[in-house]
């Protein structure tokens, strides 16, 4: 570090301690700065954003990145590393100032940018990953270029993550380079979209993937919607272990897939007349059993299934986890019925597949209670199909570890960004409530006490904002959330735009800070072991 400086300044007998630039200016700076460096990597993510790729396909994005700070605009960073760490879609960016010092860069301060470039199958860009890797992109450079401006040694690392959604790419990285990939760097940054603003930590995740079969498609669809309702009757009678933990089913029909959030389901009932089922179906929806905010659903008479074809539309998913949604109505519809003789259960226009798919999503607020979580919800399965759970197969991906929030940045970043040059924006809250979850906690290997459940140490500091990038006043106040269709329409608006460029301005503040001063840097990783 610079310990030798600081000695000689305070023998000197200077009022500081540390040689720190003047910084009283940086945020006009750095909003000058982003006036020419932000339109050219907004372009960049307007681009990923009209080309969604899903996780590890993501060779467009990585090539667009790679080309424009290869040949558009070379000159920028010190290395340029396409297909970094084995992994084809990522890349790493970096750079140093001064580049060549006397000591060696080993000795400079570092800052890391997290960038993230997949999108959902089917939906495009609704998790605003385009948004994320704008913010590194932007947060970077802005830093760099401050560092060059006010005389600041310094480091600067991009790095591009593929695929956060499903494969759990930083996890990928973890592995795939031996730790390597986030070696030399203490201090990650990156910042997340969604359609609320809050610094707050994130969930532990895994999912249990099934394959329910029959020796019919009937028999198959009824084994899924009975597995899905003793799962629900964990969640409805308070039976998960752990803090907050949840689970919600996604039904693996049609584009919807694991991870995206299902707004229409059908569910094909025969042996019960029309009236009945519609009065069924009416009388869970107005019932006293809680409400389905959003919810509402057809029935019409389905002549190739010879049945009912029940179709629920509304938020789904995470997006009514604390609620219920389409799918939670017709698993409902079906516990409503199944009782009855003779009555079948199919789905529409489907009705020659033998097996159906369900995948449970399954979230606990702290990554030790996952297992148990799992546990819980794996016997709930296999009880649910009595004597034949030796049929049922669960497995399970990668686990998403907790992202835990550090202390300090997050005072420091929502202080900045109370300020005008960053939209005097006051509702910033530092909040305890995890909405989602991120492959980032791999990054930071949180430590947590086990029992009185605090943060006690980390591998490295990563700081993830959320931030909100809909524009409520001009869409009637309904905002969609993460995962849902909507979200790709809001994650591809000026408004996220311009959303994103203060917020990448904010982080490129702090990382400023960061850099400029030893003390705000310990403060800031006084965390780590
Ligand atoms: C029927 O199932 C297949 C395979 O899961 C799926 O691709 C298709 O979209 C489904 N169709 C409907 C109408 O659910
Ligand atoms: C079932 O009803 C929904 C809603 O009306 C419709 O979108 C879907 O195509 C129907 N399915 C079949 C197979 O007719
Ligand atoms: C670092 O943290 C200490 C203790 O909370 C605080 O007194 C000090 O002002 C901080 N220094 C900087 C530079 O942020």
């Amino acid at each position: 570090m610079r310990s030798s400086f600081l000695t000689l300044v305070a023998l000197t007998g200077h009022h500081t301690l540390t040689h720190a630039a003047d910084i009283s200016n940086l945020a006009s700076t750095l909003q000058t700065l982003s006036t020419s460096i932000f339109p050219p990597l907004q372009s960049i993510a307007t681009s990923v954003w009209s080309h969604p790729e899903i996780g590890l396909d993501e060779h467009y994005a990585h090539d667009l990145v790679i080309d424009y700070f290869t040949n558009t605009l070379p000159n920028v960073w010190d290395t340029i590393t396409p297909q970094a760490f084995g992994l084809d879609t990522a890349w790493r960016l970096e750079f140093s100032t001064p580049s060549s010092t006397s000591s060696g860069d080993g000795d400079l301060p570092v800052i890391g940018f997290l960038a993230e470039y997949d999108a959902l199958v089917g939906i495009g860009h609704a998790c605003g990953h385009n948004q994320i890797l704008l913010t590194a992109l932007t947060a970077a450079s802005l830093t760099r270029q401050a560092l060059l401006d006010l005389g600041i040694p310094g480091r600067v690392v991009v790095l591009g993550t593929p695929d956060e959604e499903n494969a759990a790419g930083k996890c990928l990285l973890r592995s795939q380079s031996g730790g390597a990939a986030y070696e030399g760097v203490d201090v990650w940054m990156m910042a997340h979209p969604t359609n609320a603003n809050a610094v707050q930590p994130m969930n532990a995740r895994v999912n249990a993937i099934t394959d329910f079969r029959g020796a019919s498609h009937e028999e198959a669809v009824r084994r899924a919607y009975g597995a899905m309702v003793a799962v629900r009757d964990l969640v409805t009678q308070g039976g998960l272990p752990g803090t907050s933990s949840s689970v919600v089913a996604v039904e693996e029909v049609g584009m919807f897939e694991c991870n995206i959030v299902q707004g229409q389901i059908s569910l094909g009932i025969r042996g019960v007349e029309l009236d009945v089922v519609k009065q069924t179906v009416d009388g869970l929806l107005g019932g006293d059993d809680g409400t389905y905010p959003g919810v509402s659903f057809t029935a019409v008479a389905d002549k190739d299934g010879k049945g009912v074809n029940v179709t629920a539309l509304g938020p789904g998913g995470h997006a009514s986890e604390s609620t219920k949604g389409p799918l939670v109505l017709t698993v409902e519809t079906f516990r409503a019925l199944s009782g009855q003789d003779g009555v079948e259960f199919y789905l529409p226009g489907n009705t020659t597949l033998a097996e159906l798919g369900v995948v449970f999503d399954i979230r606990s607020r702290y990554t030790q209670d996952l297992d148990l979580v799992l546990e819980t919800v794996e016997a709930a399965i296999k009880g649910s199909s009595g004597g034949d759970s030796a049929d049922i197969t669960i497995t399970t991906d990668t686990v998403y570890p907790a992202l835990e929030v550090t202390p300090f940045l997050p005072d420091l970043f929502t202080s900045l960004l109370a300020t005008p040059e960053y939209g005097s924006q006051t509702d910033f809250p530092i909040s305890t409530f995890a909405p989602a979850s991120t492959d980032a906690g791999c990054v930071q290997q949180a430590v947590v006490d086990p029992d009185s459940r605090k943060l006690v140490g980390s591998e490295k500091v990563v700081f993830h904002p959320n931030y909100n990038i809909c524009d409520a006043a001009n869409s009637g106040g309904k905002c969609a959330f993460n995962h849902e269709p909507g979200f790709a329409t809001a994650a591809g608006t000026d408004y996220a735009y311009q959303r994103t460029e203060v917020i990448a301005r904010a982080l490129a503040d702090v990382a400023v800070r960061l850099l400029n001063d030893p003390a705000v840097m310990a403060n800031a990783t006084a965390i780590l072991a």
